[in-house]
């Protein structure tokens, strides 16, 4: 489980993430959809522990990030939107060396490197360096080693970006299947298609702020009742259609 209260980081004067409150319960997937510099990435780098918040708690898988880190860390999966890889390491030795990272033994790690490689498709590619692999694939291999330690909880800052639709559709698979085993996945966007499609709940963000939160269905009520914040956000996120073309979207 993720759970955020009152989270706020200030950048000197300016307010990017603005008391945000938001649970993502086990096996619940949890999308933080929103145009550029909405707070996106502020949130999740906080949540993972590299960024310190102004104020507010985070909690994870019932250990609280300020007081127990590692435990929250540990517990927990993040795969970036920048990813780094090193290139010179083989698919295999990048999931070794991140096992390694997370503590897993070395007669555990063999066993969860074939069955990651074997989820995201890239057995084939065990030996082969990094530096040969495309975009997709070392997507696909930088979630393989977010997922590796069986975290209960997994951050992704938009995972869809530059992937093909097989590509994409793999991840959808990949993570629906790790919901279901009770894994708390809180998903960035910006895509209104991709939060309807993979998440269970949404929550829109707009200038650090939470301004609405539910079911596809409960944000399809909010987007039609007019003068709220949401109908000009929704003209923003799917590219200045009207209302009535957001009703098809959603
Ligand atoms: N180190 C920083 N110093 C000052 N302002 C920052 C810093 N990092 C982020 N910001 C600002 O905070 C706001 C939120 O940025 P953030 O990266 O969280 O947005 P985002 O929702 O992830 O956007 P995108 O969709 O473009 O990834 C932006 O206005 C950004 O310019
Ligand atoms: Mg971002």
């Amino acid at each position: 489980m993720i759970a955020v209260s009152d989270l706020v980081k200030q950048y000197g004067r300016f307010t990017a993430v603005d008391l945000i409150s938001l649970e993502v319960k086990p096996g619940q997937i949890h999308g933080f959809l929103g145009p550029n510099g909405a707070g996106k990435t502020t949130t999740i780098r906080m949540i993972a522990g590299l960024l310190k918040p102004t104020a507010g708690r985070i909690v994870v898988n019932g250990h609280d990030l300020a007081t127990e880190p590692e435990a929250a860390k540990g517990s927990l999966g993040f795969i970036p939107d920048r990813p780094f890889i090193y290139e010179k390491l083989t698919a295999a030795e990048f999931l070794r060396f991140h096992g390694g990272l997370y503590g897993i033994g070395e007669s555990a790690v063999e066993e969860r490197i074939r069955e990651m490689l074997d989820l995201f498709e890239l057995a084939r590619w065990r030996d082969e360096l990094v530096e040969s692999f495309s975009h997709g694939m070392k997507q696909r291999l930088v979630m393989a080693g977010a997922f590796l330690h069986r975290p209960q909880a997994v951050l992704v800052d938009e995972p869809m970006v530059g992937l093909d639709p097989r590509g994409a559709r793999l991840i959808k698979t990949v993570f629906r299947k790790m919901a279901d085993r009770g894994v708390a996945i809180l998903m960035s966007t910006h895509t209104l298609e991709v939060a309807q499609e993979m998440c269970d709940l949404i929550s829109i963000i707009l200038e650090g702020q939470i301004i609405a939160s539910g079911t596809v269905e409960d944000l399809r009520r909010l987007a039609g009742s007019a003068d709220d914040q949401l109908t000009p956000l929704f003209l923003k996120l799917t590219g200045g259609s009207g209302l009535q073309e957001i009703d098809e979207v959603l």
